[in-house]
C-alpha cells in the first residue's frame, strides 16, 4: 500500500470517529446498556466464541471486537485509525471487557505480532480500504491456528457496480471526497482512496491462502441504512432495488486453516 494513500485514509477515518461515535447509527449507549453490536449473519457465521482467542482486522472503535468479548471470546481489534483506537481503549475500561486493541495497518500487523488466534473476523466496509487482496488473505490464513475459523461479512460489490464504481479489480483506487454514512454526517468531506474485490477475486485469494472454503452466503438485504435509496422491508433488513428486483447486498465466507 502506498504511503500517500495509507495516509490519506488514516487522516480521514480518524476525522469520521467522533461523528461515528455520537451517531445512532453505531448506538454506543445502547452498547454499553448491553445491546449487541453483532448481527444475524455473523452471529449465526461464527457459532460459539466462548473462551476462543479471536482476531477482528478493522475493528473501527471496537463495538463488534467488545460484543464478541461479551459473548466470551477473548479479542483483539486492530485499526489503523488512532482516534478510533483511543475510543475503542475508553470503551474497554469502561466495560473490562476481555479485550485488547492495536493501532496498525492490517498488512503490518501480519508482521509485527507472532500471535495466533482460532478465530479472525472482519466485516462490513473493510475490504474497499485494501489494495492488495492476496496480501491480506496471506495475513488472514497466518494469523490462524491449525484448525482456526476465518469468517467475514462485506458489502456486496455490486452495489459498487450499481454507484458507478469499477465491478472488477484495477490496481489504482479511486480517490473519493466522501463524507459519512452515519445520520448525523454534517456533509464535511474528506478524501479516501478505495479499490474494489469481486467475491471470485475474495475466494481465490483465501484458498491460494491455503484456506478451506466451508460457505458462502449472498444476502438481498443489508443490517444496515448505509447505502442511497434502501427500503427497510423488515425491521433491520435494508433492501435496494435495481429495475424492481433486489439487489445483492451482503456476502459472507466462512474458511477454515486446515
Ligand atoms: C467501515 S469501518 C469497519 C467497520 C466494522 N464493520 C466495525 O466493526 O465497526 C472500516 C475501518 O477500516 C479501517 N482501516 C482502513 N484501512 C485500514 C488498514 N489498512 N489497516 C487497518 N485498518 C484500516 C478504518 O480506520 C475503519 O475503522
Amino acid at each position: 500500500m502506498s504511503k500517500q494513500h495509507f495516509n490519506t485514509n488514516k487522516t480521514s477515518w480518524n476525522k469520521r470517529v467522533e461523528t461515528h461515535f455520537t451517531s445512532k447509527f453505531y448506538d454506543v449507549p445502547g452498547f454499553l446498556a448491553g445491546k449487541s453490536s453483532l448481527n444475524s449473519i455473523e452471529l449465526e457465521g461464527l457459532g460459539d466464541v466462548n473462551d476462543k482467542s479471536l482476531l477482528h482486522l478493522q475493528c473501527h472503535f471496537g463495538l463488534d471486537t467488545l460484543s464478541w468479548a461479551r459473548l466470551g471470546a477473548d479479542a483483539t481489534g486492530v485499526d489503523i485509525s488512532d482516534a478510533a483506537i483511543k475510543k475503542a481503549n475508553e470503551l474497554q475500561r469502561q466495560t473490562k471487557l476481555n479485550a485488547q486493541f492495536v493501532c496498525t495497518d492490517v498488512y503490518a500487523y501480519g508482521t509485527q505480532s507472532e500471535q495466533l488466534y482460532d478465530i479472525v473476523y472482519t466485516s462490513y466496509g473493510a475490504i474497499c480500504w485494501l489494495p492488495d487482496i492476496k496480501l491480506w488473505a496471506q495475513t488472514v490464513a497466518n494469523k490462524l491456528k491449525t484448525g482456526g475459523q476465518f469468517f467475514m461479512a462485506e458489502f456486496h460489490p455490486m452495489i459498487d457496480l450499481l454507484a458507478g464504481y469499477d465491478y472488477f479489480h484495477k490496481p489504482q483506487p479511486d480517490v473519493e471526497q466522501e463524507d459519512t454514512y452515519t445520520e448525523n454526517c454534517d456533509g464535511s468531506k474528506h478524501e479516501f482512496a478505495v479499490w474494489t474485490h469481486t467475491m471470485a477475486d475474495v475466494i481465490s485469494a483465501l484458498i491460494d491462502a491455503g484456506l478451506s472454503i466451508e460457505k458462502v452466503n449472498e444476502y438481498d438485504h443489508s443490517p444496515y441504512n448505509c447505502f442511497e435509496g434502501m427500503i427497510e422491508k423488515q425491521p433491520g433488513k435494508f433492501y435496494l432495488e435495481h429495475k424492481n428486483h433486489h439487489v445483492p447486498m451482503v456476502y459472507s465466507i466462512a474458511a477454515k486453516k486446515p
